[in-house]
């Protein structure tokens, strides 16, 4: 099976923490957005997309990634993320929005990877030293682990 993982870390290097355990897994090379060329995908069966929530939400760039994408057929997608609060209904729903947009582009999205990672971002808790320091640990990477497992 050809896989490849697409994620953009830019606070902490939470989620590249995330992409690189899964991307062990399923023996994926774990790119940047921007440094991958969409013709790629064409070879892949199985892709990840990954990025931290950023004011609710996937980088653009992952976004921007997806849109120059030829429609795909056959292609199973899987999504990661990092971030400093849960997954909140309607309030903070932040994986909805891309898997509709992978679903558009015609790939079969067969499971979804999320953990806490440490936020410095809201200045009041960087005061602090942020929320959740030290995340990933190494109970979330194996839990990261157990999902690529389940999905490869
Ligand atoms: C500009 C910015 C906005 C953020 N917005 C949110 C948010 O809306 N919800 C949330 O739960 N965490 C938010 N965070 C926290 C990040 O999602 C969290 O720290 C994540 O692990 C960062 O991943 P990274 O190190 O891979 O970039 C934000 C962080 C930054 C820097």
């Amino acid at each position: 099976m050809e896989t490849l993982v697409i994620c953009k870390s830019i606070h902490h290097g939470n989620t590249e923490a995330v992409g690189k355990s899964i991307a062990k897994v399923i023996e994926a090379d774990l790119r940047e957005p921007e440094r991958t060329d969409v013709e790629e995908v064409r070879e892949k069966d199985l892709v990840g997309f990954g990025s931290g929530i950023y004011h609710g939400s996937f980088h653009e760039s992952i976004f921007d990634f997806i849109e120059k994408l030829p429609e795909v057929e056959g292609k199973k997608a899987f999504i990661f993320s990092t971030s400093g609060l849960p997954k909140i209904p309607i309030f903070h729903d932040f994986e909805d929005e891309l898997k509709e947009k992978l679903t558009d582009k015609g790939f079969e999205v067969i499971g979804s990877f999320s953990c806490r990672g440490w936020d410095t971002y809201i200045s009041v808790f960087d005061f602090f030293g942020g929320i959740h320091k030290g995340r990933p640990n190494e109970g979330d990477l194996e839990e990261a682990k157990k999902f690529a497992k389940k999905i490869s």
